[in-house]
């Protein structure tokens, strides 16, 4: 039996001790031997909470709040101990220092994107701005404003992608030069890439979408000199200063005189090879002067006006450029493949 003065000396010197053991322990195991001696059950700082039984209710109190006291400075004094002495000591971390980092792997640009800006960047010193439009476009941009003849192949079902009657995945980016049009007035200098769709059978060749690069210039006096000229700067620029070209008589509905431009084969020099078919040349576009039924479709006036377009195919170019066989590559996000560029 202890009284209440006896208690608070006990409590005093159970602290002292407990410190003491403390700052002694310096393995887990100690810990462990320190808690069962002073904070178990049967341990030092519980059992004398036995004590405050024999005490008037009024000591109790006194001697319950010195007890509670110790208990918990304890407990706290013990859990911090714990847990710095639970984490891993860097020594056992078994981490190599030496060892050299993991390496990520390095994300680079799609072909098709690298292609397009180096053709964006081209035209843009040139004076061109960039406008886009809807892939999903009706069929008055897509044919009718661009003087397709109601009966003309492309509108049949088994080339284009038809989401209704009058609705449609546009065939190409011709449209967009409608758009600017209507939205603004001239002198226009635009490219329009983007992406286009065909109802084709998919091969090696030919896949249901692929990408274009428009290009419109409307103004006073432009003339066919002009377009040429821009589209053979735009070839030395990209494909290399000895380059040769050709632009051959062809037809769309929407530019009347129209040409095809060829350039003499980048890889043979001309002499003929594998990649251009043994001809010494490689069809990279199609042009034109602006047809003047344009012109009226978008309330121009082709008196005052005139202009030329052209379209390129985004794949054909960088197909030809890196030597790419076959189209599907572009879509297929096989890693083995992006990793080359
Ligand atoms: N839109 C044509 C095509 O898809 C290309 C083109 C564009 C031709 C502009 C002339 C002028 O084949």
């Amino acid at each position: 039996m202890l009284n209440l003065q006896e208690i608070q000396n006990r409590a005093q010197s159970l602290q002292r001790e407990f410190e003491e053991a403390l700052a002694r322990v310096e393995t887990l195991n100690d810990l462990e031997a320190l808690r069962i001696r002073f904070l178990a059950r049967k341990g030092a700082i519980p059992s004398l909470f036995d004590e405050l039984r024999t005490l008037s209710p009024e000591e109790r109190k006194q001697a319950g709040k010195v007890l509670n006291t110790l208990r918990d400075y304890a407990q706290r004094e013990f859990d911090s101990l714990r847990s710095r002495l639970s984490a891993p000591h860097p020594a056992e971390l078994k981490i190599d220092l030496s060892l050299p980092g993991r390496r990520r792997p390095f994300a680079s640009l799609h072909p098709l994107t690298q292609t397009l800006r180096d053709i964006k960047r081209i035209f843009q010193l040139m004076g061109f701005s960039v406008a886009e439009g809807p892939e999903v476009e009706d069929d008055y941009h897509n044919f009718e404003a661009l003087n397709f003849p109601p009966d003309h192949p492309a509108r049949d079902m088994q080339d284009t992608f038809f989401i209704t009657d009058r609705v449609l995945l546009r065939t190409h980016t011709s449209p967009v030069q409608i758009r600017v049009m209507e939205h603004s007035r001239p002198p226009i200098r635009v490219i329009i890439p983007g992406r286009v769709y065909r109802n084709e059978a998919i091969s090696a060749r030919s896949y249901c979408l692929f990408h274009q690069v428009e290009g419109l210039a409307v103004d006073h006096h432009i003339t066919f000199a002009e377009l040429k000229g821009t589209l053979a700067s735009f070839a030395r620029q990209f494909y290399g200063e000895n380059l040769r070209y050709r632009f051959r008589p062809s037809f769309f509905p929407f530019t009347e005189p129209s040409a095809e431009m060829d350039i003499s084969c980048f890889l043979c020099g001309g002499k003929g090879c594998r990649v251009c078919k043994y001809t010494g040349w490689l069809e990279i576009l199609g042009c034109g002067m602006v047809d003047p039924n344009v012109f009226e479709a978008v309330g121009y006036d082709s008196e005052e006006y005139t202009g030329y377009a052209f379209g390129m195919g985004i794949e054909r170019i960088a197909m030809l450029r890196y030597g790419i066989e076959d189209i599907r590559l572009f879509y297929d996000n096989d890693l083995r493949f992006l990793e080359q560029f």
